[in-house]
């Protein structure tokens, strides 16, 4: 069978083995060319397959070669359908895990259930013991809550009024208004219940009673801030809520952890392509005027470059965690520079259907899109029979 991307609105309905592989390879190839990072060795990352949870464990792994337990919810393959990407992500990273003699192992299932916890839990008591670092990496738009059953979904809505600004699509290039309308007090309470930090703290519960954590064990959860164009419908809208939330939990962690020297830490990421990010108004556009300043002033990261950067220069330094005055790890400060942040207010207003292509890197975007699903790699015989099954070792 050959595959081909199949996009359907901001999903791609198939992915490709050999292209994910080629992507893993690729961020396995970057943190080696940096050099050893004086890391953890055992390592739990909750959201591992895709994103900035799949860099992190490629960090950690072959950043400083430690062992890896990966949560996440991937789609198999079956009869006819491809499986999701970070299925063959996590196929692709096991397999060079084990040629380079990494203990890594996978676990598929809902990270928010107490079912999930618990087989974590066992499997760190079984093969590691103890864990010292817990990246929390999840991104979902849906949680069904442990305790209550109660199905809660996170919306992407403006609080208070209406937020009308620019959007693009990206597949067409077509630059036009989207006006969304403003959320309720039960939007904003989902929104909380399913991306604030009620799971982590949960995770982080759990992992204590049952003595997993190991003496100054570490976690961390990301975040975003963002520009003031994005500000109405991200930071200061339904999200920027549960954001809001999930700092917070950062300290009420720290403080259960105090007994065994553990730490919470939320880190500030830059805004970038991957599925979570392509399902948000005006952020593409935002991403695209991002990427062409970025890469014209030579300070362009992927997630790959953002995590080993987070965990050579921040986490893990060799001296003490720099944070901003809310205690936060900033490793969006590129994103974030003012010269940075003042020609994209400028390039905003000046951005159509017409100019974009020229004056933001819309062809940046789209490649950045297909890489997501395994496709558009160099390197990649794309026109071969892909339709070989691709096992992940540790759940065969
Ligand atoms: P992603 O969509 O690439 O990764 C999400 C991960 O969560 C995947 O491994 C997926 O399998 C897993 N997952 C989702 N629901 C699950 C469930 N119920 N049980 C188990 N695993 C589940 O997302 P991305 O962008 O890497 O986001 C990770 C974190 O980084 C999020 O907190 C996001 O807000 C944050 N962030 C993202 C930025 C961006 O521009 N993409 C910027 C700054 C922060
Ligand atoms: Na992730």
């Amino acid at each position: 069978m050959i595959i081909e991307p199949r996009m359907r609105g901001f999903i791609c309905l198939t992915a490709h083995p050999k292209g994910c592989e080629q992507n893993v390879k690729n961020q396995i190839e970057y943190v080696k060319s940096k050099g050893e990072i004086n890391a953890p060795k055992r390592v739990l990352v909750i959201g591992a397959s895709t994103g900035f949870g799949l860099a992190s464990r490629i960090t950690s792994a072959f950043g400083s070669g430690a062992s890896t337990i990966g949560v996440f919810f991937e789609k198999e393959p079956a009869e006819g359908k491809t499986a999701s990407p970070g299925w063959y992500n996590t196929a692709a990273f096991e397999q060079e895990a084990k040629k380079a003699g990494l203990y890594a192992k996978s676990i598929n299932g809902d990270a928010f259930s107490n079912e999930v916890k618990q087989q974590t839990i066992d499997m760190i008591k079984a093969d590691l013991g103890q864990v010292d670092l817990i990246i929390y990496s999840l991104a979902s738009p849906v949680r069904v809550h442990p305790t209550t059953g109660v199905t809660h979904r996170s919306v992407l809505k403006p609080i208070g009024n209406t937020f009308t600004n620019k959007t693009v699509d990206f597949h067409t290039g077509n630059v036009s208004q989207v006006s969304i309308d403003p959320a309720n007090q039960e939007d904003i309470d989902n929104t909380v219940v399913v991306m604030g930090g009620e799971d982590w703290s949960m995770w982080m519960d759990a992992m204590k009673a049952a003595g997993v954590l190991a003496d100054g064990a570490m976690t961390v959860a990301y975040s975003y801030i963002g520009p003031e164009v994005t500000e109405a419908v991200y930071r200061k809208g339904t999200i920027g809520r549960a954001k809001d939330h999930l700092e917070a939990t950062a300290f009420e962690i720290t403080d259960k952890l105090k007994d065994i020297n553990g730490k919470a830490y939320v880190s500030v990421n830059k805004a970038l392509v991957t599925q979570a990010s392509s399902a948000i108004p005006v952020i593409p556009l935002y991403i695209s005027l991002l990427y062409k300043i970025m890469k014209e002033e030579g300070i362009h990261e992927g997630c790959i470059e953002q995590m080993q950067r987070l965990f050579e220069q921040r986490l893990y330094n060799g001296s003490a965690i720099p944070t901003d005055n809310k205690g936060r790890i900033r490793i969006d400060d590129w994103e974030m520079r003012e010269d940075v942040q003042g020609r994209i207010a400028k390039l905003w207003n000046e951005s159509t259907t017409e100019s974009l292509a020229e004056i933001g890197d819309l062809a940046g975007y789209k490649q950045d899109f297909l890489n997501l699903f395994g496709f558009g790699f160099e390197g990649v015989d794309y026109l071969a029979d892909a339709d070989e099954m691709v096992q992940v070792p540790s759940i065969a």
